[in-house]
């Protein structure tokens, strides 16, 4: 081959090799432009993940308590009878945050009942130690408690115990209390978690 072929086939060879780097540079550049604008968007599942959900309270009878998700944490909705409600007075010196002044709630929430409505407790089931699910335990006397127990949550794995309105006893590891979300009545029977009520509203 003489020398003057030689190089058109060189020449040849570089522009096929040009043109195929190109196509690669430019699908590179695709596929690294499509997570980048994946991440702009919330997916729907993300949208429905960070949305209020209802909870029929209407078949819940005094005592009993239901689980909704909300955000993927487990919510609780305990009805509490008169006699639970009444035992939230009596205990504060055994507290560690009577007040609920170190702990998560609305302001609407920050009362002994921790509740807009004290017949109805809305808290989220996640111990605020290390993140574990807490027992509802609202017998006096629980056997997998303590004779003592007057009723509330308990979380077996460090042993850190909640009275009826979420309120972490003394002596245990949780340093604070159950976290109450945002909530409001929007009828009788139903309870949307995850939306504010108006300061200070009634159910
Ligand atoms: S997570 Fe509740 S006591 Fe450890």
């Amino acid at each position: 081959m003489s020398l003057e072929n030689n190089n058109e086939v060189n020449l040849s060879r570089r522009k096929v090799l040009t043109a195929a780097t190109g196509v690669v540079g430019a699908t590179g550049a695709t596929f690294l432009a499509v997570p980048f604008v994946s991440s702009w968007q919330p997916s729907e599942k993300a949208k429905a993940a960070g949305a209020p959900v209802d909870a029929d309270i209407s078949h819940l009878q005094p005592g009993q308590m239901l689980t909704v998700s909300w955000r993927g944490k487990p919510v609780w909705v305990v009805r509490r009878t008169p006699d639970m409600v009444q035992k939230l007075t009596g205990n504060v010196t055994e507290l560690r945050d009577p007040g609920s002044e170190q702990s998560i709630q609305p302001n609407y929430c920050q009362n002994d009942s921790r509740a807009i409505n004290a017949e109805f407790f809305v808290v989220v089931g996640i111990c605020t130690h290390l993140g574990c699910a807490p027992l509802y335990r609202p017998a006096i006397g629980s056997p997998d408690v303590s004779e003592d127990w007057q009723g509330g949550f308990f979380c077996p794995c460090h042993g850190s115990k909640f009275d009826l309105a979420g309120r972490v006893y003394q002596g245990v590891p949780a340093p604070t209390n159950l976290e109450v979300p945002p909530y409001r009545f929007l009828s009788e029977s139903i309870v949307r978690v995850g939306e504010d009520t108006v300061e200070g509203g009634k159910a």
